[in-house]
């Protein structure tokens, strides 16, 4: 079940979604040693389709390392990894795909001089004729390329521009768009906003949305518990390669998990800390939420 260049697979796979609830990628008590390093350990995550699988942590908690297991770049050295029931152990990221297991990573995939098109094809192509005059089929490729984006919500001028001319969050868009298209089932996007703004981060939450909306789990990886609570429906938090926090949105609320994300005693501390060095009455520091708001920068603020 790859990609064939058909064009007709993502159809076909879509079908393949299990019918009943059961999660089609499962971790239990998962974990991985990297030599004498523990990075992960005893790690139970279940991602079910059309549900949104948040998995949050700050840096070294072991999101990435999480997220190799799942796409086939690392293998687990503890507990089991199921796909549809199955133990499984990948040992390419070719094989989960094969699995309808998806990775958007943060540096795209993309060659930037190439138009949307052929970039939402790119490795996948559509041909057409028979053997030997099999041909590119340019005009398939763009008509599909204009109707899944479309199909995403997504609207682009000209699916000729080249890539590189897109925003950040639009190429994530198109990198979503183009998963959903060839029949991935279950979609990993490390980090999509983090390197976004505002807006565009909305953005790209509004697709993750709609991936939801058309059945793929979706395994979202973020430092950010704000993004998370706005599509989230598990929110998995990461400590030091343990997981600190599982729950269902009806089990959280976004200020605790705002809380068990910055180490709620951690930042109280923190603030301490940053006021002796200023020099500042600590009822003078911004709450929790304003820390990187731009009040050591600004020159009246300096002593
Ligand atoms: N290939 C490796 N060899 C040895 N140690 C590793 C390797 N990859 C990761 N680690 C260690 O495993 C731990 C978890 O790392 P990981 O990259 O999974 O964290 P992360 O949550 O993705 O962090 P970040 O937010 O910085 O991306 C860290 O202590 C890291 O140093
Ligand atoms: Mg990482």
């Amino acid at each position: 079940m790859t990609s064939n260049g058909t064009g007709t697979h993502g159809a076909i796979l879509q079908d393949a979604v299990p019918a009943d609830d059961g999660p089609i990628v499962e971790l239990r008590g998962a974990g991985k040693s990297y030599g004498n390093i523990r990075a992960l350990h005893g790690v139970s995550l279940a991602v079910h389709p059309g549900k949104v699988t948040c998995v949050l942590g700050d840096n070294g908690a072991g999101k990435s390392t999480l997220i190799k297991i799942i796409s086939g770049l690392h293998q687990h050295t503890e507990g089991d990894f199921l796909v549809d029931g199955t133990p499984v152990r990948f040992s390419t990221p070719r094989e989960a795909l094969d699995k309808g297991i998806a990775t958007v990573y943060q540096d795209l995939a993309t060659v930037p001089l190439m138009p949307v098109w052929r970039n939402f094809f790119l490795g996948s192509e559509m041909t057409k004729g028979p053997w030997p005059v099999r041909r590119l089929d340019i005009a398939g490729m763009k008509k599909t390329a204009d109707q899944e984006l479309r199909n995403m919500g997504i609207v682009l001028d000209d699916l000729e521009q080249p890539i590189g001319t897109l925003s950040g969050g639009q190429r994530q868009c198109v990198a979503i768009a183009r998963a959903v298209y060839f029949g991935a089932r279950v979609l990993i996007l490390d980090e999509p906003t983090a390197a976004l703004g505002v807006k565009q981060s909305g953005v790209v939450l509004k697709y993750i949305a709609a991936a939801r909306d058309r059945g793929l789990g979706v395994i979202f990886i973020t430092h950010n518990p704000h993004h998370a609570y706005m599509v989230g429906d598990h929110f998995s938090v990461l400590r030091l390669g343990t997981l600190e926090l599982s729950a269902d949105r009806s089990e959280v609320s976004l200020e605790e998990l705002t809380n068990h994300m910055a180490g709620g005693a951690e930042l109280a501390a923190l603030k301490h800390e940053l006021a002796q060095v200023r020099g500042v009455d600590v009822e003078e520091l911004p709450e929790e939420e304003d820390l990187t708001a731009p009040v050591a920068t600004s020159p009246e603020g300096t002593p």
